[in-house]
């Protein structure tokens, strides 16, 4: 059997919180609130809603049935005696697409590092807020810094993930869990204190109904819920693979599309007031965690405190994620003999070497372009926008199609018509909407 140090979630609540932990992260806060901002706020929220319960939410269930069933890695999560052996090429292409994300993931991360130490030591709270721009320009254009960061990073996940499934990542879980959702509700709680709040709020929750008509917001939502769920890249699959016993998949994937999901939006309400109290554009792009809003934290009252905890949230909810993209390959390697420690150690340092250009990419390599994109921003669009719809149709072709409705109808914990209804768009509606989003995204 896998599981060769017999390695598994305690329970139920372990495997959610490690799963919501999974979820939760730099995609709940820094990209939620720039593809919010870019997309018109809450016409946005909208469509990125239903995505979520349409779409997200079926595939999630059927990775958490994948993983259940095969007890295993992403690889053997794909085999079954009716799949031919190609199958396992899925596996293989979810557990690149999380490695490629991993690389690129701990960059970012990083920066959010760099910014909690900087408003703890206070050196971010003493610059003036015009200086702040330029600031973030300079240290992701330095030459090691990002790199430094980026490193240090990738040593705290790697040793996270060979402490092991029950003593690594579930006691981070329990105890990080908890403490980002209180302060990221504090932090709302102030925002909302703010004079002005209420322009931001309804920003966030009153649509701009033309903002609809943009095929674009459509693409950004449904990209935006399968990031932020983290499904498709073999993630869920992997956890699932941990559960001890296979009741109640359907809640569980309830619980963690919901958290996710809301603790996007408090977050949004923590982000947004604080924007337009004070002025600033929402539609700012990537740089609104980095530049924005520490330009806001440097003439708000307690801004410093504000920044502190802000980063920690950041840096915290990072490495909860990318603690479950770097157990996808090391899933496979202890499955496949090699001791864990040395599999989260060996795969980390792979990870951060490939993140290595990605990190120079906003500084000395920043005049290499990839299709007219950074570095950074050419992997993220081939991990994130291209091949992980094709994990994603591989998940819901193999579970709609491949393994018979006896092994997945009964398992999927949802009463007889529900479950009927699941497979159905299991079947159609979300394949044919990855294959929707892959061809415009290809040539649109
Ligand atoms: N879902 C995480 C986020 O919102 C990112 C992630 C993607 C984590 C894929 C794991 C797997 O930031």
């Amino acid at each position: 059997m896998h599981q060769s140090n017999n390695d598994a979630w305690t329970g139920r609540a372990g495997f959610i919180l490690a799963a919501i932990g999974s979820a939760i992260g730099l995609g709940n806060i820094w990209r939620f609130s720039y593809v919010a901002g870019e997309n018109g706020g809450a016409a946005f929220l909208l469509v990125y809603g239903l995505c979520v319960l349409l779409i997200g939410l079926p595939v999630l269930l059927c990775e958490f049935l994948l993983g259940s069933r095969a007890r295993g890695d992403v690889l053997t999560a794909f085999s079954h005696p009716q799949a031919p052996r190609l199958w396992r090429g899925a596996g293989v292409l979810a557990a690149l697409v999380a490695f490629l994300i991993l690389s690129y993931y701990s960059v970012i991360a990083g920066w959010a590092c760099r910014y909690f130490i900087a408003y703890l030591d206070g050196t971010l709270p003493a610059l003036p807020r015009a200086a702040i721009p330029q600031a973030f320009s300079d240290f992701i254009a330095h030459p090691w810094q990002s790199l430094l960061w980026h490193t240090l990073f990738m040593i705290l996940t790697a040793v996270v993930v060979a402490a092991g499934i029950e003593r690594g990542i579930e006691r981070m879980s329990r105890l990080l869990m908890p403490v980002l959702a209180v302060m990221v509700i504090l932090l709302a709680g102030y925002a909302l204190s703010l004079p002005g709040a209420s322009r931001g709020l309804a920003f966030l929750f009153t649509p701009d109904w033309s903002a609809l008509a943009s095929p674009g917001l459509y693409l950004a939502a449904l990209g935006q819920a399968f990031f932020s769920l983290g499904v498709a890249m073999g993630v869920m699959i992997t956890y699932a693979g941990y559960i001890r016993s296979r009741e109640r998949l359907a809640s569980s994937a309830v619980a963690v599309a919901f958290g996710d999901t809301l603790f996007a939006v408090v977050a949004g309400m923590a982000i947004f007031p604080i924007v337009f109290a004070f002025g600033m554009d929402p539609a700012y792009g990537p740089a609104l965690a980095f530049v924005t809003l520490p330009q806001v934290f440097a003439i708000m009252p307690g801004g410093m405190w504000i920044g502190i905890a802000f980063f920690f949230l950041l840096s915290a909810a990072a490495l909860t994620s990318a603690v479950s993209l770097l157990e996808v390959p090391v899933a496979v390697a202890t499955r496949l003999g090699l001791p864990r420690r040395f599999a989260a150690v060996a795969i980390a340092s792979c990870a951060l070497l490939a993140g290595v250009p990605s990190a120079l990419g906003s500084g000395i390599w920043r005049e290499v372009g990839i299709a007219g994109r950074g570095i950074l921003e050419a992997v993220d669009f081939l991990a994130a926008d291209l091949l992980l719809p094709l994990v994603g149709i591989a998940v819901v072709v193999f579970v709609g199609w491949v393994l018979p409705r006896t092994e997945t109808l009964p398992h999927s914990g949802l009463a007889p018509f529900l479950a009927r209804t699941w497979l159905a768009v299991v079947r159609y509606l979300a394949p044919v909407a990855m294959l929707v989003f892959l061809f415009t995204l290809v040539f649109g």
